[in-house]
């Protein structure tokens, strides 16, 4: 069982945390290391960060020096990370910095933006994810991607999660694949007697596991989530955050959070954008800090992330 002292203290500006939930949803059955204490000024509470999973060694995404215009604006400039394998990556920053900008380079989902425009580097397991003969679609079933309002398609519950897998010739058993991914979405129970319902019909935190499900159901490697909790209630936003430390195991995930206890609660790393103005009085994004979690959080190096995550500034 879920100890409740695993979950941080409510914080001013960011959501509540979700106490009650934390004792009804599964096991969170880490050792949680206990960040130091921050000084008494400070907005942020002390928390209970994930353990920092060892690095895979394996790069997933490798960034170098992107910079994402929309016309001739330079949203996002000159961005470099590495994303390994079967982590959890979390990109905070004030609103604007471009954090969803630089989340949709990851599945080419600019592409779909006429003005936006990507240059730099994004090696997906050492190929090229821009290069001429890569397929967006290809991409985007490989590398999926769950938004801020949930958004299941106008049909049933069934075939929201059958949808992907006919289209991309499934020729397995589909009732089971259904099951299935239902149940690795921690949603079957609660949906197994209403299968052919709308799924419009669902309540918005199930609506969100159920997109989540629809995107595992095809199979991806990366699962990327833009402030997927920012519509849901707590009880909502617990479930959904076991979910992805569950399907951590398996997934390589990147989620943009306006929550930075959700960021430390979920994430094993962390990167801290920004927006600043340069001689010109041009505003752009770029990445300050990425480090693990719990560094970013206890003993950030760069004195905006500070400023940042003890709630002075932004
Ligand atoms: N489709 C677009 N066309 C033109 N400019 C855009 C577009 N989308 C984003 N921008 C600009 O790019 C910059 C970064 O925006 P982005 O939405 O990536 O920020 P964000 O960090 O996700 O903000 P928020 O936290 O509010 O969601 C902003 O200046 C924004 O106005
Ligand atoms: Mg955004």
């Amino acid at each position: 069982m879920t100890d409740a002292t695993d979950r941080p203290d409510p914080v001013e500006g960011t959501d509540p945390a979700p106490h009650e939930a934390a004792t009804a949803t599964p096991a969170r059955a880490r050792p949680a290391a206990t960040a130091p204490d921050r000084p008494a000024d400070s907005r942020t509470p002390r928390v209970a960060f994930r353990d920092a999973r060892p690095p895979s060694g394996v790069p997933v995404f490798e960034v170098g020096g992107v910079s994402v215009f929309y016309g001739d604006h330079e949203a996002v400039r000159d961005v470099n990370m590495t994303i390994e394998n079967r982590q959890i990556t979390a990109m905070i920053g004030p609103s604007g910095c471009g954090k969803s900008t630089m989340i949709r380079c990851f599945n080419r989902m600019n592409d779909l933006i006429p003005t936006a425009r990507v240059t730099g580097k994004i090696r997906y397991h050492n190929e090229d994810l821009y290069g001429r003969d890569v397929d967006p679609i290809e991409v985007r079933r490989r590398i999926g991607m769950v938004f801020q309002k949930p958004n299941p398609f106008p049909k049933s519950v069934y075939d929201n999660i059958a949808y992907g897998p006919r289209v991309g010739g499934f020729k397995g058993n589909l009732d089971d694949l259904v099951e299935e991914t239902l149940t690795h979405a921690a949603l079957w129970d609660e949906v197994k007697a209403g299968l052919k319902r709308s799924a419009l019909a669902l309540s918005g935190g199930q609506q969100q596991r159920l997109c989540i499900a629809r995107t595992i159901a095809v199979k991806p490697e990366v699962i990327l989530m833009d402030e997927p909790c920012s519509a849901l209630d707590p009880i909502a936003t617990a479930k959904i955050e076991d979910l992805m430390e569950h399907l951590a195991q398996e997934f390589t995930i990147i989620v943009v959070t306006h929550n930075m206890q959700q960021a430390a609660r979920v994430s094993h790393r962390t990167a801290f954008f920004t927006s600043d103005i340069d001689e010109a009085g041009v505003r752009h994004g770029r990445l300050v800090e990425y480090d693990e979690t719990a560094r970013i959080f206890s003993n950030p190096s760069d004195q905006r992330t500070e400023d940042y995550i003890s709630g002075r500034f932004g």
